[in-house]
């Protein structure tokens, strides 16, 4: 199948922009641009928005009544397929990894704000129990005679990578018609990995030179490498695009999640200041403040070489900025 054959709805607000970041890239010393994804504008905005366009148009073609989906307390995924639920006239399941908190913020006040309905799973518990708690939603909307569909973490599929693959395809007309040459670096942050295999398959069919680098946001009890192979490869095989992905071959940068995933990081939180102060960009604390972290750390150590032309992905996230409002004014003002 050719990715123009795969089944999409429109939903965001496409193409988002390119945009150079001069102060930084001359402290830097490289050639700093970011892919503006913060800007997909649909349901607050961010990356997951263009996984969805493909995800939906399959829940879409189904009848689905009811769409049910999984992440941390503060899910940009959950957030924008609870829109895009209602977008499509369906009612948004979302079980989250987190006990309730007294006050709603963040990307939980806007799930209530789209209605969603939030099962919140005790963190210990969660492993172990999203699967069955998702499944049992689905069973109750299946009982109700309401069609049911799971949306696994992150979108994180081979469908949901092709939004990726379509992001590098609208990323190469870009450069052309401004006449740039390609970047020789792709970096992103990366939380369920769907984002990096669809860029490493875009990368392959669009812009062979460009190599893909990953910084984690969280653990992973199989290897991303591994992960984000196995999804790249599914990704490849739906588009009939004869490239096989070792994971060897896939670069992912570990050293940066700090104490945990969600849990900001005093250099995540360095960035996050620095970025806004020198560049006016926000980034956020949970994925793209650790992401530009280890991507200056990389260009400290040499491992992003001097000079070279480097494309940040700004995934979004930024309404997790505020339910850490505190601990972002306290490590500033340290
Ligand atoms: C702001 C932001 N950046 C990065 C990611 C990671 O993307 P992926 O799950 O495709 O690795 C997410 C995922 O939720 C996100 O919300």
């Amino acid at each position: 199948m050719k990715l123009d054959e795969v089944p999409r709805l429109s939903l965001g607000f496409l193409p988002t922009p390119i945009e150079k970041l001069e102060r930084l890239s001359a402290e830097l010393g490289i050639d700093l641009s970011v892919k503006r994804d913060d800007f997909t504008g649909f349901g607050g905005g961010g990356n997951k928005v263009r996984k969805l366009e493909y995800l939906m148009a399959d829940a879409v073609s189904q009848g689905v009544k009811v769409l049910i989906t999984t992440g941390g307390h503060q899910s940009n995924h959950a957030r924008m397929t609870a829109a895009a639920a209602r977008k499509f006239g369906m009612k948004p399941i979302l079980v989250l990894r987190g006990n309730r908190p007294d006050v709603l913020q963040g990307n939980l006040l806007l799930d209530h704000l789209l209605g969603a309905e939030i099962d919140f799973l005790d963190p210990d518990a969660y492993f172990t129990e999203i699967n069955p708690r998702m499944q049992h939603h689905a069973d109750q909307a299946l009982a109700r005679n309401e069609k049911p569909y799971i949306i696994p973490l992150g979108g994180a599929s081979a469908l949901g990578a092709m939004g990726y693959v379509s992001a590098v395809r609208e990323l190469a007309v870009q450069y052309a018609e401004a006449d740039r040459p390609a970047p020789d670096l792709i970096v992103a942050p990366v939380g369920s990995g769907g984002t990096l295999a669809g860029l490493l398959i875009g990368c392959a069919m669009f812009w062979p030179e460009t190599k893909v680098a990953g910084i984690a946001v969280s653990g992973s009890a199989v290897p991303f490498e591994e992960r984000i192979a196995v999804m790249a490869n599914a990704g490849a095989e739906l588009l009939g695009f004869d490239r096989h992905f070792e994971a060897t071959e896939i670069r992912i940068e570990n050293g940066y999640v700090g104490q945990a995933y969600s849990v900001p990081s005093p250099e995540g939180n360095a960035a996050i200041s620095k970025v806004a102060q020198v560049e006016g960009m926000f980034l956020d604390p949970v994925y793209t403040g650790k992401a530009v972290a280890g991507l200056m750390d990389c260009v400290k150590r040499g491992t992003i070489a001097q000079g070279s032309k480097v494309l940040f992905v700004h995934c979004g996230g930024s309404p997790a900025l505020f339910p850490h409002a505190e601990l972002l004014t306290r490590d500033r003002n340290a």
